[in-house]
């Protein structure tokens, strides 16, 4: 392993000492930074590169104990070497092992034994380095696989909301603007950006249950028999049918929303009656953003509604068919609303 470029941090307060020390490192290609002052090692090392230090044991200001104890407190991995004097005893050693020193060269220093050291040492630092920077790369590539991976459910979930509503008369714009009106609603309830997340891309997939539904009632232009609207309810039962075991949280939380979205607040909708809060909360959110929808676009056979007069029905039916507190987020964003309306006008 190829040791040469790596940088040592070197202190001791008798110049001397210090040129010895670079001398010898350079000889194995280091790069040497020399400190006679403790306190000036300590911030360099605090904010530059350094695969090891040096220090001296003795010295005025701050000894090398209490120097390699401040080193430890941000760095616990790279190698420290003390370089201790003849006389000093096993206690100073032991001392200097409890602070994390890692190895002792003793004055004079001898030429082969600091080749030696530093080169064993230097051995283990660089392959610290090497793990750490294994670490990081494959921690990136992992995000970048996981982002990738969440792109692509979100592409599928998209076009598979797309593909709910193809032989629908209702449009792929119809889908796109529900989301976005759900989780614009979302948002102005203090939902979380997650069940933001979740309902924008569960939201079309309200009425996927209608694959379900013979043809011939969905394309029907005249009001459907109540024979018909019986066997239309069904879509909401078969789009929960479809979705209900799926793992993806998306393609469960559309489940609910198939089953709910046509549940009315003062318990007269379909297909469970169920009353007020106990509707889900995603199915009475998607509840007004689908029928707000429905009324502001043109069908087959109906002129598109003005926004205003989409904004007084849902006023009407506060109580009635929706959530009072969610009619009133969304007249309070009625200028995002308009705007998510005019994004889409243009692609029926
Ligand atoms: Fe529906
Ligand atoms: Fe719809």
């Amino acid at each position: 392993m190829d040791i040469t470029g790596m940088h040592v941090v070197s202190v001791d307060d008798n110049q001397s000492n210090l040129l010895i020390i670079e001398a010898y490192a350079k000889v194995l290609g280091l790069e040497v930074h020399s400190f006679i002052r403790p306190h000036e090692a300590l911030s360099y090392m605090l904010e530059n590169r350094c695969d090891m230090l040096i220090t001296d044991y003795m010295m005025p200001e701050m000894n090398g104990i209490e120097l390699v104890k401040a080193f430890r407190n941000c760095d616990t991995q790279t190698p420290v070497v003390m370089v201790t004097a003849v006389g000093d005893n096993i206690a100073l050693h032991m001392e200097a092992l409890e602070v994390g020193v890692t190895d002792f060269l003793s004055k004079p220093i001898h030429t082969s034994m600091f080749k030696a050291r530093l080169t064993n040492l230097l051995h283990l630092k660089k392959a610290q380095l090497i793990l750490q920077d294994r670490a990081l790369l494959l921690e990136e590539e992992v995000n970048k696989a996981t982002a990738s991976l969440v792109a692509r459910e979100h592409e599928t979930l998209q076009i598979l909301g797309k593909t709910a509503e193809f032989k629908d008369p209702e449009t792929g714009a119809h889908v796109a603007r529900v989301a976005y009106y759900s989780k614009l609603l979302a948002k102005e309830l203090g939902q979380n950006e997650k069940f933001q997340e979740v309902i924008f891309y569960a939201a079309p997939f309200h009425d996927i249950g209608k694959v379900g539904i013979p043809d011939s009632l969905l394309l029907k232009e005249g009001k459907l028999s109540e024979g018909e609207f019986m066997l239309m309810k069904q879509h909401a039962n078969i789009g929960y049918e479809i979705l209900k075991t799926s793992k993806s949280e998306y393609l469960k939380a559309g489940a609910i929303i198939a089953f709910s979205h046509h549940e009315k607040f003062n318990g007269l909708g379909y297909p469970s009656g169920l009353k007020g809060t106990t509707i889900p909360l995603m199915g009475r959110i998607v509840a007004i953003a689908d029928v707000f929808d429905a009324l502001t676009s043109l069908r087959p056979y109906k002129q598109p509604w003005s926004l205003e007069k989409a904004f007084d029905f849902l006023v009407s039916e506060k109580g009635g068919h929706f959530d009072p507190e969610i009619v009133e987020c969304f007249l309070n964003q009625r200028d995002k609303v308009r705007a998510i309306y005019k994004q889409f006008q243009g692609e029926e």
